[in-house]
């Protein structure tokens, strides 16, 4: 039977900046292919931006424009609430106000969520409503609804994803070039791939706040933002990339979930990725998400994680479910974390030490007999296994005869906790000469 007749769904949109503006334009140039998928339309019909002026010339006679976002919140008449804020604040407030109202929400807020999703996901279950975020994890790309539906067969294993655009901008830029992580942020920030303070971004903590979204709807566990690992490409050099690639591997700045046998990884580093892998080959400011699954094998997920009207996209398949699902019995929708929420795992977030990687050291050491004997053995007594290794001249050479050389080191699979050990018992040999780099290194096979 056609559902054509229903009634329109009354979206009220929280923000109308670049994501907005793509979400008001999609929804109008798209609007009878829409309706033509869902049934019934979909349409902006309000509007709460603090530069009203500007929203006015997106929106035209479309929409009333209010700057009080309040009063899309409180308004009988709105259905769905897309709040494209940001942060904890107020954006907090208006979503749990629109959830108080009855209203459903969509949300791009991965801080929101990470931080706040246990508290706003209760409430929108007490109130039968929908809280939708697939436009906060990899801008979009579907990977919210690919875990969450199209993979519902597996169990998941892990996931490992670029999903934060600035800072793989910023890595492919630092590999092409050769240039230093400082030189490439400020191209970054010239070319507006980098925001005016980065820091989210750079210190990993965007990629965290998706990483951890994507470890509760994969594994079916509360968000759990605070036990992620968060370490960024600040301290990065150039020297280490140039190593990387001359021992096959590629730096990338990824979000890695993995569900171990007593607790589950959640964390985001720079890490060696096999240049051969599909996933190093993610240039510039695109994302891609890897997922490894128990019956489907490898899938991975391609394309961009921010921008207008990608973002749109997401935002606007969320309306989309929503205007599908709204008169459905809550119990008959896709709970918000995948699985049931009264059979959320209670898994624990490993803590770093019980984490399983392999890794690359570079050491700067002298260059004299017995040196790599004594790093080895070291390394043998914490059971760490050596892959590879490979001595350069050092780059500088400081010191009187310059008696040095850059040594590095590729190990299989350990704990952390043993890595931690060794290191510090390695950085006191005398003949270690410098502070070693150590990053983690995945072979995502
Ligand atoms: N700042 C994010 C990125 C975009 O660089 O990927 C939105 O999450």
């Amino acid at each position: 039977m056609s559902q054509s007749n229903q009634k329109t769904v009354r979206v009220g949109l929280l923000g109308i900046g670049t994501v907005g503006g793509g979400t008001f334009d999609v929804l109008r140039r798209n609007q009878e292919e829409i309706r033509r998928r869902v049934g019934r339309g979909i349409e902006v019909t309000m509007v709460a931006d603090l530069n009203v002026e500007r929203a006015r010339e997106v929106v035209g006679k479309a929409a009333e424009v209010v700057a009080d976002a309040r009063l899309v919140v409180a308004n009988p008449d709105i259905d769905v609430v897309v709040e494209l804020i940001g942060g904890y604040g107020i954006a907090k407030a208006l979503v749990l106000e629109a959830i108080a109202a009855g209203k459903h929400v969509v949300t791009a807020n991965k801080a929101l969520l990470a931080v706040h999703g246990t508290e706003i996901f209760a409430a929108a279950r007490a109130k039968g409503v929908i809280v939708a975020f697939e436009a906060a994890v990899a801008g979009g790309i579907p990977i919210i609804k690919s875990l969450r539906e199209g993979l519902s067969a597996n169990q998941i294993q892990w996931v490992a994803g670029i999903i934060n655009g600035t800072t793989n901008f910023i890595l492919s830029e630092m590999r092409d070039k050769g240039l230093d992580f400082e030189v490439v942020l400020k191209e970054a920030q010239q070319l507006g791939y980098a925001e005016a303070d980065p820091t989210f971004d750079i210190e990993g903590v965007d990629a965290a706040h998706k990483a951890t979204i994507i470890s509760a709807i994969a594994f079916g566990i509360p968000v759990q933002f605070d036990k992620a690992y968060v370490e960024g490409i600040t301290k990065l050099s150039a020297t280490d990339i140039r190593y990387a690639e001359q021992l096959g591997y590629r730096i990338k700045l990824l979000g890695i979930t993995r569900r171990q046998a007593h607790g589950i990884e959640l964390r985001v580093h720079p890490t060696l990725v096999p240049h051969r892998r599909l996933i190093a080959n993610v240039e510039g400011a695109m994302n891609a998400v890897l997922v490894q699954a128990d019956a489907v094998g490898t899938t991975m997920y391609y394309g961009k994680g921010a921008g207008s009207e990608p973002t749109a996209s997401a935002v606007i398949a969320d309306l989309v479910d929503i205007a599908r699902l709204m008169d459905v019995a809550p119990g008959a929708r896709v709970p918000h974390l995948a699985f049931q929420h009264d059979e959320l795992s209670t898994t624990p977030i490993l803590p770093m030490d019980e984490v399983v990687t392999s890794f690359y050291l570079r050491l700067r050491v002298a260059d004299q007999t017995g040196v790599l004997a004594k790093i080895t053995g070291i390394l043998a007594e914490q059971d760490i296994s050596i892959d590879a290794v490979i001595q350069r001249e050092a780059d500088e050479v400081s010191g009187e005869g310059g008696n040095q050389t850059d040594l590095m080191i590729l190990t299989h699979d350990t704990k952390e906790g043993r890595m931690r050990q060794a290191l510090v018992q390695i950085q006191a040999l005398p003949t270690v000469l410098a502070p070693i780099v150590s990053l983690r290194k995945e072979e995502l096979a």
